[in-house]
């Protein structure tokens, strides 16, 4: 591990297909080849153990994030450069994640309109959410609120994926060196 690295924590956000975990694994590949220790946290697998318990009402969601503000803070402790892929639909989210994690938090929109997203529908869950199979899915019968002050805005869907990783990255670089 660098000696120099410090904790933070990238929190990218949007719209299920606007791109985060794809991100996050490019990102967290760049940081690992010049020496630094990330660690991923991603809603899906996250939901799939230790949150398998939520679902996505809207105290669920608040619930699913606080946990992994609070796993976030133990993991800054080791000075780890974790890398989060949450929806995170509501500005009340991001101001616990703020309020929890102070200015180790890096807020990242990955803006997308939600068009493109459901047209990519990677994972057939708009499809689904269209056709009332799955309730409340953001952006269809749940709200997403646009972040008021991200620390990064990135237009995932204007811009190529290395273009995209390559900001993120940048701005990492910025936190570590401040
Ligand atoms: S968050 O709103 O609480 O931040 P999170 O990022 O953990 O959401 O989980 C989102 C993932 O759960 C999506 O990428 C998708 O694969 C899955 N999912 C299943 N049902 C829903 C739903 N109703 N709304 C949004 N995502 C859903």
């Amino acid at each position: 591990m660098k000696e120099q690295q410090k904790g933070v924590v990238i929190w990218l956000l949007g719209h299920s297909g606007a791109g985060k975990s794809t991100l996050a694994r490019l990102v967290a590949h760049r940081l690992e080849t010049d020496g630094y220790r990330t660690l991923p946290l991603d809603g899906d697998v996250v939901r799939a153990g230790m949150n398998r318990d939520l679902g996505f009402s809207d105290a669920d969601r608040l619930e699913n994030i606080r946990r992994v503000a609070e796993l976030c803070k133990i993991l800054l402790e080791k000075d780890l450069i974790v890398i989060c892929s949450f929806i995170t639909p509501m500005q009340s989210h991001r101001d616990l994640l703020r309020k929890t994690l102070g200015d180790r938090y890096i807020e990242i929109y990955l803006e997308c309109p939600i068009a493109i997203c459901e047209q990519r529908d990677v994972k057939g869950l708009y499809r689904k959410a269209r056709n009332h199979e799955i309730e409340n899915f953001t952006g269809i019968g749940s709200d997403f609120e646009a972040p008021a002050a991200p620390d990064l805005l990135v237009p995932t869907a204007m811009w190529q994926a290395d273009e995209c990783a390559d900001a993120i990255y940048h701005l990492t670089l910025e936190t570590l060196a401040r």
